[in-house]
């Protein structure tokens, strides 16, 4: 079965690194039709508008969005964050980013960070009380509610023990409050999976010291967000990271980093996050097996370490890493036949 996607190719090494997946992808013989949609803070910049004109049609009308990273400078012009108006319009309420080590690491990190995609202080409500700056940080129960649904479904699906949600009740008692009591409420429903909690500081303490004491994390949008940049240092690199944005019905798939202005255009950007991301929309598209080579493909690369991109410590080439993981996914999927 073909599948239509819609192509978000991003700003910096987005178009470097989503292009790596695509070769991914196509050295699988995954048959899908990538339709290109044009936004972004370049594209913004040499039109004026965000995305092209019809583009949220078009990508509703496709299976799924796999999408490079969008800069959003800081400041207050009148641009905004691409990639968080995406989130909030199609609903893609759960942004789920898995945290593996790889290779020969020491530590045995599995963990996935679940960070609720559409509230919190990015509800873009924002104003100035005179040279007072507001931000409000909107929580609702249905949100929290959702989420914590979703990551206890993630882990019964994926066969994990544990879901902690992360919060800061102790001090915003209201907002944190609310989505800590949701979880609770959720977690009755799951008596098989042991329900935890942990302080957002202690959650980033943990992370860098027993990661592999964690399972599933459940936050807020803010907070996963800063804790996913902490798991990538941890597993090694920003350019390990991918993930998912997911919906009722509809999904997103981009890597963590963002255009990550200092190398791009050099052709040394690790490709690695946007391969798994793509490896993650093969999974939602059902093709576990094409999504599995992917992921031996990376082990294996990153275990021998002989082609890797200089933040792992290595010399290759963006180009030369997409090459290596498209050879072995191509043989892991044909050795599974
Ligand atoms: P960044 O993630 O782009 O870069 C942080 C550091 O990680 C830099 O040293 C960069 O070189 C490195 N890095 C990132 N990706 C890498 C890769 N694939 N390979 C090797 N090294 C990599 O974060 P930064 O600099 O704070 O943000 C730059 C822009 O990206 C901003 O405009 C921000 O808004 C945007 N951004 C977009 C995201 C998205 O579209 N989902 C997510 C995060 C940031």
């Amino acid at each position: 079965m073909s599948f239509k996607i819609a192509l978000i190719y991003g700003d910096g090494v987005g178009p470097e690194v989503i292009k790596a997946a695509l070769e991914v992808l196509e050295a699988l013989d995954f048959d899908a039709e990538y339709v290109e949609v044009k936004a972004g803070y370049e594209y913004w910049r040499r039109t004026g508008k965000p995305m092209e004109d019809g583009a949220l049609d078009v990508i509703r009308s496709c299976r799924c969005v796999l999408k490079g990273p969008l800069m959003t400078p800081p400041g207050t012009d009148s641009y905004r964050s691409v990639t968080v108006m995406l989130r909030q319009t199609l609903d893609l309420y759960a942004n789920v980013r898995p945290f593996k080590s790889f290779g020969k690491a020491s530590k045995k990190i599995d963990m996935v960070i679940v960070r609720e995609n559409t509230e919190d202080l990015y509800s873009g409500i924002e104003y100035r009380l005179g040279s007072t700056a507001i931000t409000l940080r909107v929580v609702s129960e249905r949100a929290s509610k959702r989420i914590a649904r979703f990551a206890f479904e993630l882990a019964k699906r994926e066969g994990r023990r544990k879901v902690a949600v992360v919060h800061k009740a102790n001090v915003m008692k209201e907002s944190c409050g609310l989505f800590r009591s949701a979880f609770f409420e959720v977690a009755k429903l799951y008596p098989e999976i042991q329900a935890e909690e942990i302080v957002v500081d202690s959650a980033a303490y943990r992370i860098v010291v027993a990661p592999e004491t964690l399972d599933v994390l459940v936050t807020p949008n803010m907070f996963g967000d800063i804790l996913s940049d902490v798991a990538a240092g941890v597993v090694g690199s920003l350019g390990l990271a991918p993930s998912a944005n997911i919906g009722d019905g509809y999904a997103m798939f981009e890597p963590v980093h963002g255009t990550a202005p200092d190398i791009a255009g050099k052709g040394v950007a690790n490709p690695i996050a946007s391969i798994l991301s793509a490896a993650m929309m093969l999974s939602y598209l059902g093709d576990a097996k094409r999504a599995r080579a992917i992921e031996v493909a990376v082990d294996e690369l990153i275990a021998e370490g002989r082609v890797l991109t200089p933040d792992m410590g290595g010399t290759a080439k963006t180009v030369d890493v997409a090459r290596e993981v498209a050879r072995r996914a191509r043989e892991a999927l044909t050795s599974f036949r």
